[in-house]
């Protein structure tokens, strides 16, 4: 009986308005939503509900045919694929700033769900959902992002809700959206992929994708239980975390971050970079080559001359000059100066030595207060060059102080480290000291 009068009452209020639009036509027969929108406004409580008195007449001929109406504090949006639903609020404010129906989310398909974690609300659309918290705010989810996201369990997991709309401009036309939680990123060839925590904080201080390691290409995985493990493996290398020895970064073998000490070989051991281009009277990989040449351009600008000594060693150079210090000085204090064979950084093809025109303290301590030494120290960092054998960290790098060995890591890296005071690249990547063999 309530129901039959209710009926009646909306059906009154729909005629009434279809009348007072002064429509010839008869409504009801003439629009495509067939009484949809009215009948959804009736069934939500009419002009004494949360919407309020319409605003708007029915206006139809939107995208596929759909129409809307208006009232004081939200709409109304029909489709025949997506049916009638109510939209207000911050949902409906941010799907506007995607052009409404007219945008990628298309119409919404369901009403807001406001029971999520804290009085939170989704809504539905044809392109995507759109998530409010008073927290967050409302942002679209949508695709591999949004697959990710509720593999973890939606806005109850550890991500929580979203806090900005996926960025899609980032390098080869990766996407990131930023959670509560963390970040999930999206890349074609690796998938999604959501990074937090403590193995986060690392990744940006490296520089995110931009960084050596580029995108995530795993979910963390984690083992232990009072003395946790988690590793998460990215495109060029792998982030660990260890309850107690916190963060190392293991750079891929080849990569520009790989880490070559007494400890860590190149792999395999007698490895020789593809990419070597002639730098000066030596060889270097070629981004080490131009941005050593770029920094060699504006010292000259600077009217500070620097010059090659010795670029890209190959295994069996390597296994010559080390021989030739052993010879020298006895094996004890070769170590010191040397590496042994497929133990140098020169191998890698990352490294230059680096010296005044004039010879002026050539591979010796001293050449760090010369003009090219003194300029190397202070802007190499700049180019993506870090002075790996620092004075005083002979425990941790295991060689005596070399101004004039440079090792480019990229500048990304280079720049964090200089911004950190990071005096060796085992400290910054948290590797093990690498005194002796
Ligand atoms: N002089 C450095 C340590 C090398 O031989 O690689
Ligand atoms: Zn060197």
């Amino acid at each position: 009986m309530k129901n039959v009068r209710f009926l009646q009452w909306a059906l009154t209020v729909v005629a009434a308005l279809s009348l007072s639009l002064g429509g010839a036509v008869p409504a009801m027969a003439a629009n495509p939503d067939q009484g949809a929108v009215a009948a959804k406004y009736a069934s939500v409580g009419g002009a004494g509900s949360f919407l309020g008195e319409p605003i708007t007449p029915l206006r139809c001929g939107l995208v596929a045919e759909g129409c809307y109406q208006q009232y004081r504090a939200g709409s109304i949006y029909w489709s025949s694929a997506s049916g009638a639903h109510v939209s207000l609020g911050g949902i409906r404010a941010r799907w506007a700033s995607f052009g409404w129906e007219r945008g990628f989310l298309g119409y919404p398909v369901n009403e807001e769900n406001c029971t999520l974690v804290n009085r939170g609300c989704v809504q539905d659309f044809q392109g995507g959902s759109i998530y409010w918290s008073s927290a967050s705010g409302a942002h679209v989810i949508l695709g591999g992002i949004r697959a990710r996201w509720a593999s973890f369990g939606w806005e109850r997991g550890f991500l929580g809700y979203p806090v900005n709309e996926e960025n899609c401009t980032l390098v080869n036309r990766g996407c990131v959206q930023k959670f509560q939680g963390g970040l999930i990123y999206w890349q074609s060839s690796v998938g999604a992929h959501a990074v937090h925590g403590g193995i986060l904080s690392k990744y940006a201080q490296m520089g995110y994708e931009n960084s050596p390691l580029g995108y995530p290409r795993s979910e963390e995985v984690c083992t232990g239980t009072s003395s946790k493990t988690c590793t998460q493996q990215y495109v060029g290398g792998t982030i660990v975390w260890q309850t107690n020895t916190g963060i190392s970064v293991i750079p891929n073998t080849g990569s520009i971050a790989y880490v070559v000490n007494k400890r860590k070989p190149n792999a395999p051991i007698d490895r020789t970079p593809s990419d070597l281009v002639v730098v000066g009277n030596q060889y270097m990989r070629t981004e080490a080559g131009n941005q050593l040449l770029a920094m060699f351009r504006d010292a000259a600008a600077n009217g500070i001359s620097m010059t090659t000594i010795s670029g890209f060693r190959s295994y069996a150079t390597q296994l010559a000059v080390y021989n030739q210090y052993v010879a020298q000085y006895g094996q004890a204090y070769a170590d010191t100066i040397s590496a042994r064979a497929g133990y140098s950084e020169h191998q890698t093809g990352l490294v230059m030595d680096i010296g005044n025109p004039n010879g002026a303290c050539g591979l010796s301590a001293c050449f760090a207060s010369t003009p090219a030494g003194a300029f190397a120290a202070d802007h190499a960092w700049r180019y993506g060059f870090i002075v790996r054998y620092t004075n005083g960290y002979t425990a941790i790098t295991g060689y005596a102080y070399e101004p004039w060995h440079l090792r480019y890591v990229g500048v990304r890296i280079s720049t964090a480290m200089h911004n950190l005071g990071s005096q060796t690249l085992e400290q910054y990547f948290g590797l093990s000291a690498a005194p002796d063999y």
